[in-house]
């Protein structure tokens, strides 16, 4: 997986450059699974076989999928069990894990343009992993982003938002990575300019504050363990969140959507990585809206629901490798919460005239209506609306762009029931159709979104 948190006109800022840089991070596609290891973090739509979590997550309910048991992952006690669990909440398998290597070995790198940062190595390895770690050491790096040695990590790992997660939870964890298989694996080392720790420290105070989540006594007891998976371990908002200036998420702005660099186009292409919009996760008109919490809730659990959408794009692995192993009480759990986010909007952007609506109308009628229908409400044979979706509607039309373009295969893991999939359209399309496509989309049937030029097309390509 990969991750950036693009802010190329921020290196000019008033902030150290190297702390800026911590953050403009894409990581290198991650492995086609070997078959008989699974492997983590695909890339969108991988026509391999996909990564399974540590299997055998405590998920009661009737309705999740079998996990496959990993032979590496002995269960011995209680808290074992309940640590892979939360380990699986945490996605650390899809990080942890490089291309066609041992599962949380390390090794995946995220790029960025000033170099290069490799995920470290969790296996119980004495030399190379974690194996000479101590509960409160492990307890130290998830809260305060600080290894051994007062070593300090890059928030490429989220513990911006492990922070949140109880004491008890983070030695769950700790006692369950203790179980894996020992891999000597040493990852590539960093390029040259975040071998420097020294400018964490200053980001770090400045801008992280070492917290656990406070219940919120006003709010029910399953809103706050949705608050809890959502904030905490399940790092939504690193992703749905804008950043600031100084590359922290913007608080005030949390879910109102965010931007990443990841992966397009099919996992056997040549490796490319272009940006991504994640989209407002708040009850915004352009975010989930019109999503209720049930539809949350089986988008995370089931990676599809018929009503808006199936999984493609970046949350593959956020689905395929975590939140489809939760349990099903859980995942309604952070969909309440998610529905509770109060509306808010990014700024807005340059309007869509109406002669812009007009250009689009005609492609629309050629290449999308076929499955989305005239009245862009799709149906449950043929695709998901389009009305009031959130990736057609969002600020950054990247997403939007990168669906035309790159097409929207399915994991296989994910059914998505009688839907054809959307195929690539950008070897049949020209820039300024998509551009005129999008255009329409967003201000037809009562959507909004700003104006897409043929340029923002062409940069996605
Ligand atoms: C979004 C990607 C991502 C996720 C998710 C993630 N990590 Fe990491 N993690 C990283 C990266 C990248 C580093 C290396 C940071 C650095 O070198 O500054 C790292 C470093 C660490 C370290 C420090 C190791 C050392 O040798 O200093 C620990 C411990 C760790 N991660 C544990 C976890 C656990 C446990 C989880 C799941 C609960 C997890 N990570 C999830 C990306 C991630
Ligand atoms: C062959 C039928 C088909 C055609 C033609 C088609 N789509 Fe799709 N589209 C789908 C399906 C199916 C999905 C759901 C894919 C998934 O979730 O895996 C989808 C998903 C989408 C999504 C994502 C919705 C969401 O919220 O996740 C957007 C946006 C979209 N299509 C726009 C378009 C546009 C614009 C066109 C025309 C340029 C188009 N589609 C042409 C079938 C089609
Ligand atoms: C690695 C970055 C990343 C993380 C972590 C992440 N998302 Fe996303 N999410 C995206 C991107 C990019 C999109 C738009 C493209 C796509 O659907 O992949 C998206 C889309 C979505 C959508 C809309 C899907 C659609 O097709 O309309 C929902 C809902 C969502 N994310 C919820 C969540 C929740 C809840 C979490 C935390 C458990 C989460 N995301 C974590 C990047 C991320």
């Amino acid at each position: 997986m990969k991750r950036s948190f693009k802010l190329g006109l921020l290196i000019s800022a008033p902030v150290s450059a190297l702390v800026l840089a911590g953050l403009v991070l894409a990581a290198d596609a991650p492995a086609p699974a070997p078959t008989d290891a699974p492997a983590p973090a695909m890339a969108p739509r991988t026509g391999e076989a996909p990564a399974l979590p540590p299997s055998e997550i405590a998920a009661p309910a009737a309705e999740t999928p079998a996990a496959v048991p990993s032979d590496m992952t002995p269960q011995t006690d209680e808290k074992v069990e309940k640590g892979k669990y939360l380990a699986t909440a945490g996605n650390c398998i899809s990080c942890h894990t490089r291309k066609g290597g041992e599962e949380f070995a390390g090794g995946l790198e995220f790029h960025l343009p000033m170099g290069s940062i490799f995920s470290t190595n969790i296996t119980p390895d004495p030399e190379t992993g974690l194996g000479k770690w101590t509960e409160e050491d492990f307890i130290k790096a998830m809260h305060d982003g600080v290894s051994p040695g007062g070593h300090y990590l890059w928030p490429a790992f989220p513990y911006t938002a492990f922070t949140r997660v109880t004491d008890d939870d983070v030695k769950a964890i700790y006692a369950y990575l203790k179980t894996l298989k020992p891999v000597k694996y040493t990852p590539p080392s960093n390029g040259i300019l975040f071998t420097m720790r020294w400018p964490m420290m200053f980001w770090n105070a400045l801008f992280h504050t070492s917290e656990r989540y406070k219940t919120d006594t006003t709010q029910s007891a399953e809103w706050n363990r949705g608050a809890y998976l959502t904030e905490g371990l399940g790092h939504c908002s690193m992703c749905h969140s804008p950043r600031t200036i100084t590359l922290a998420e913007n608080k005030d702005l949390a879910y109102a959507g965010g931007e990443i660099l990841d992966h397009v186009g099919a996992a056997d292409a040549e490796p490319k990585v272009r940006k991504w919009s994640a989209v407002n996760l708040t009850q915004a008109k352009t975010g989930l809206g019109a999503w209720s919490a049930d539809d949350i809730a089986r988008y995370l659990n089931k990676g599809f629901t018929a009503n808006h959408a199936g999984t493609w794009g970046p949350m593959t692995e956020v689905i395929v490798n975590s939140m489809r192993h939760l349990s099903v009480e859980d995942t309604k759990a952070m969909a309440v919460y998610i529905k509770s986010l109060a509306p808010k909007e990014l700024p807005a952007g340059a309007p869509i005239s109406e002669d812009q609506t007009k250009a689009g109308q005609a492609v629309y009628k050629d290449r999308c209506a076929k499955c989305h229908q005239d009245s862009g409400r799709g149906g449950m044979f043929t695709s998901p609306p389009l009305v009031g979706s959130a990736i057609v509607q969002h600020r950054d039309p990247s997403s939007l762009i990168n669906i035309i373009i790159y097409g929207a295969n399915a994991p296989k893991e994910i059914s998505t029931g009688q839907w054809e999939t959307m195929k690539p359209l950008g070897e049949v399309m020209t820039d300024a159709e998509i551009a005129a496509v999008a255009n329409y989309v967003r201000s037809s049937w009562g959507n909004t979104g700003s104006a897409v030029q043929a340029a923002d097309v062409a940069k996605q390509r």
